[in-house]
C-alpha cells in the first residue's frame, strides 16, 4: 500500500538542510515504499505548525509526521498545534511510542506527543532528535497501513 506521508519538522533553530532527523525520517518512509509528499521545517510557533498540518492534510496526506517540539520547554508547542486543528485523539500510538522508548531511556516520559486524526489524515508527533525520531517511528510504523485502511472505512 502506497501511503502519502508529509514530514513537518518543528524547530526555530534548524534549517531544512540541517534537518537530519526529518531527512532520516524521509529515507525511512521511502524505504518502506511509501511516498514523501513534503518535508519542511517550520518554527516553534503554534499557528504556523497548525497551518502546515492543515495544508498537508488538505493536500491529501494520509499521515503527517511532526518532528520536535513535544517536550517540556515552554517553546515546545507541537502537541497544542496538533490538537488545534485535529478532531479525534488516537492515544494508543503515542502510548506505544512512549512504552517502546521507555525501554531505551527514562527521558521518554518527558514526551508530551499526541497522535490525532484530522479528517482522514493521521498526525503523529515524533521527537526532534534523529535517534529518538527514528526509534519512535520504528515503534509504530508497522500499523500505519492498517490505520489508513481503517480510516478509509476498511475492516480488520
Ligand atoms: N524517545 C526515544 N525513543 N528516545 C529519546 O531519546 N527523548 C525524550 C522523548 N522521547 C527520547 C524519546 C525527550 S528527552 C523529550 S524532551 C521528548 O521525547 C520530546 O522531544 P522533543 O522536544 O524533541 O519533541
Amino acid at each position: 500500500m502506497e501511503l502519502k506521508i508529509a514530514i513537518v519538522t518543528c524547530s526555530s533553530t534548524r534549517t531544512l538542510a540541517e534537518d537530519q532527523a526529518g531527512t532520516n525520517l524521509a529515507a525511512k518512509v521511502r524505504d518502506r515504499g511509501w511516498i514523501v509528499t513534503g518535508h519542511e521545517v517550520v518554527p516553534d510557533n503554534r499557528a504556523t505548525i497548525s497551518e502546515a498540518i492543515v495544508s498537508y492534510s488538505d493536500a491529501g496526506a494520509d499521515i503527517i509526521l511532526t518532528c520536535g517540539g513535544s517536550g517540556l520547554s515552554l517553546a515546545d508547542v507541537t502537541p497544542e498545534a496538533t490538537a488545534d486543528v485535529c478532531d479525534r485523539n488516537v492515544p494508543g500510538i503515542a502510548e506505544a511510542m512512549r512504552a517502546a522508548s521507555l525501554r531505551i531511556t527514562g527521558r521518554a516520559m518527558l514526551s508530551r506527543a499526541v497522535c490525532m486524526q484530522r479528517g482522514t489524515t493521521l498526525v503523529v508527533n515524533l521527537p526532534g532528535s534523529t535517534k529518538a525520531a527514528s526509534e519512535c517511528f520504528d515503534a509504530v510504523c508497522a500499523q500505519f497501513e492498517h490505520a489508513v485502511q481503517m480510516t478509509a472505512g476498511g475492516g480488520h
